[in-house]
């Protein structure tokens, strides 16, 4: 029985707690109302033409059509919510992102991200990566898909939905699409505490990271969030 399963993981059990305050939250608060409605405004007030000129400055590390690259530990930026990345070219610009002293790879990130002038270039920067083709992710884990799927519909699934598509009414955004190497690599900064602190959506990824306590595990969820997107 599931219950019995997870009362010998008592993290997995706080998780659980954690999980079940987050959907007793009413579905649409107004100040989540507010946060939808500002992230549909990004697409109609962002320039794609204005967009496609400041991309220059993002090619060499996320690759010509926003595919991401690997050898830069660049993600992959077309599959993922305009919303959501949007909220992260903010975090960095602002310092809630990529500015713990072991966060290599946030750092390169932020140093960019302080060169943006404005809200207004973020948001025709966030259209033009928009207008990009999606991409098929390829495979780089080789997790155990049946217990991962487990996993993720027990603890992930309330928060990032049950196809991993993202909520934005949660503040979540879509798993499915991203680089298994990148969702991973996330998933050790937030248990670690060094994406989250200073932010409060990475906050709740921080009290969420117990849930799964080894690198198997996080390779399991990640191989079948990996596997929806296929
Ligand atoms: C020097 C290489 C480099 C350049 C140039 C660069 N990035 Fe990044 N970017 C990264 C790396 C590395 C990460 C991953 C950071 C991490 O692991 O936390 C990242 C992460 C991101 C993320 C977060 C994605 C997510 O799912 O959380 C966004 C959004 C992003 N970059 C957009 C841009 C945009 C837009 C530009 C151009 C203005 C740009 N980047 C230029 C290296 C770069
Ligand atoms: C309580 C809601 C909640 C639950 C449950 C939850 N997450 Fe999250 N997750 C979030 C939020 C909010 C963010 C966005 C953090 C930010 O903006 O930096 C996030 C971000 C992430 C990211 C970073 C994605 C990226 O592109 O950078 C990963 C990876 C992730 N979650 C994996 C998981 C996994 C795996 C589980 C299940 C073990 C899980 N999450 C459970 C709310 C949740």
């Amino acid at each position: 029985m599931i219950i019995n399963r997870l009362l010998l993981k008592g993290s997995v059990v706080a998780a659980l707690v954690l999980v079940a305050a987050c959907s007793d939250e009413p579905a649409v608060s107004v100040d989540s109302q507010a946060a939808a409605e500002q992230a549909q405004n990004v697409l109609a007030s962002g320039d794609v033409n204005d967009g496609k000129q400041l991309y220059v400055a993002c090619q060499a590390c996320h690759g010509a059509k926003g595919g991401g690259n690997k050898a830069m530990n660049a993600p992959s930026l077309v599959n993922q919510s305009p919303w959501y990345v949007k909220r992260q070219l903010m975090a960095f610009k602002e310092g809630r992102r990529g500015t713990h002293p072991d966060d290599v790879y946030g750092q390169q990130m932020a140093a960019i991200a302080t060169t943006i002038a404005d809200e207004a270039a973020v948001d025709s920067l966030v259209a033009y990566v928009d207008s990009l083709p999606d991409r098929a992710p390829e495979a780089t884990l080789d997790g155990n898909v049946k217990k991962g799927a487990d996993f993720y519909s027990m603890v992930c699934g309330s928060c990032h939905g049950p196809n991993a598509e993202g909520n934005e009414l949660l503040d979540s955004p879509a798993l499915a699409g991203v680089d298994d190497w990148y969702l991973a690599r996330q998933f050790e900064l937030f248990r670690k505490g060094i994406r989250g602190a200073d932010d409060k959506y990475g906050r709740q990824m921080v009290m969420m990271a117990p849930a799964l306590p080894t690198e198997e595990d996080v390779h399991n969820v990640v191989s079948y969030i990996q596997s929806l997107a296929e």
